[in-house]
């Protein structure tokens, strides 16, 4: 069943398109990002949903009903902001309670769904307290509890974590995805970040320039990503991209470097001029003369793991991803190790083609 369908939508500002025909379906229960850098349309896409930007052509539907005319009011659907704007002068339990007062719901009702989102965000004990009382975390999950009280059929955050810090963003994402394991809701999260995206999504869409660039499940979109600006977006440290000349054909394909080593790997595509793509992780760093050999630049320690940064003699920059107990030094050269299972080539388009 799906809990919320766009059939190709589409929206311009002063004759700017900034959303071009996206169609998809968000399942009951389904935890979809939409993932991209600023600008790329995710809020408006969002807004679409929410009924606070209209919707110039394509259908919206939700909950099985047509929705692209209704009111926000009447969309079954509670937004989350960035900024959660919460009323000071209020204490959690009214800020909670406002939106159903405004629709003069019954009092009982009323506590007893406050009460109900104070026990699912582990709030009880703060109903009575005033914003100001509150930790930045503490005041998001506010935010999350006003959306909770409307028990809507889809709940749709626009980067709610921006505003916190580091440390608090890492605990609040986690309490989302296991709020979402408890509810089970539909949710549609918007965010600039592919960590977030990675964390919580059951599928991310990624947008770009007013399209899709892919829908997936985290672990295909950073394993298959379908174009350069995908393999390019997520994953951090990022894909390494470099020159590759191809030639040969069918099992006997072969990339040239820009330093001139040689690469074998399956792709099955014409001879020519591509980039080649691999993650650091699939550059292993060995003692002996291996596929290529740079020079490390700059070595990152973080522990569990290093980040070694080389330059080919070609002047290509790299990072290879080395135990946390590497030996390499800046200023040594190092041989290196190509997993030709996770190569991938791009075209001139931009479109992706993995190697087997
Ligand atoms: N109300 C508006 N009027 C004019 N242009 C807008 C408006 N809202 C958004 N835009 C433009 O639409 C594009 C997408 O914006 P937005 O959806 O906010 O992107 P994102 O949330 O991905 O950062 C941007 O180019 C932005 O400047
Ligand atoms: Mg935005």
């Amino acid at each position: 069943m799906s809990d919320i369908a766009l059939n190709s939508v589409t929206k311009s500002f002063g004759g700017v398109k900034v959303i071009d025909r996206i169609s998809l379906e968000v399942k009951s229960g389904e935890f979809v990002v939409f993932l991209g850098p600023s600008g790329s349309g995710k809020s408006t896409l969002l807004r679409m949903i929410a009924g606070l930007e209209t919707i110039d052509e394509g259908t919206l539907t939700i909950g099985g009903k047509r929705s692209e005319h209704l009111a926000p009011g009447q969309r079954d659907v509670a937004m989350v902001f960035q900024n959660y704007a919460l009323y000071p002068h209020m204490t959690v339990r009214d800020n909670m309670a406002f939106g159903l007062r405004n629709i003069r719901m019954d009092k009982d009702k009323i506590e007893e769904r406050v009460q109900t989102a104070a026990r699912i965000l582990e709030m009880d004990a703060l109903l009575d307290r005033r914003p100001a009382q509150l930790s930045g975390g503490q005041r998001q999950r506010v935010a999350i509890g006003r959306a909770i009280v409307k028990e809507p059929a889809a709940f749709l955050f626009d980067e709610p974590l921006s505003n916190l810090d580091a440390a608090l963003r890492v605990r609040t994402r986690v309490e989302l995805a296991e709020l979402h394991q408890n509810m089970k809701s539909t949710m549609i999260y918007v965010t600039h970040d592919q960590t977030e995206a990675m964390t919580l999504a059951d599928r991310i869409v990624i947008l770009n320039n007013c399209r899709i660039e892919q829908i997936g499940s985290p672990m295909e979109v950073y394993l298959k990503p379908a174009s350069r600006f995908v393999a390019a977006f997520v994953g951090s440290p990022g894909m390494n991209f470099l020159k590759a000349d191809l030639s040969g054909r069918g099992a006997e394909q072969v990339s040239t470097l820009g330093n001139g080593a040689r690469i074998a790997l399956q792709v099955d595509l014409p001879p020519g001029a591509y980039e080649l793509g691999i993650r650091p992780e699939a550059i292993q760093v060995t003692p002996s003369p291996a596929d290529t050999s740079g020079k490390a630049t700059v070595v990152e320690r973080l522990g569990d793991r290093t980040l070694v940064h080389l330059h080919l003699d070609d002047g290509t920059e790299l990072i290879a991803l080395d135990g946390g107990l590497s030996e390499v030094r800046p200023g040594d050269t190092v041989h290196l190790k190509f997993d030709t299972s996770q190569l991938h080539l791009f075209d001139d388009d931009g479109m992706a083609h993995h190697a087997r």
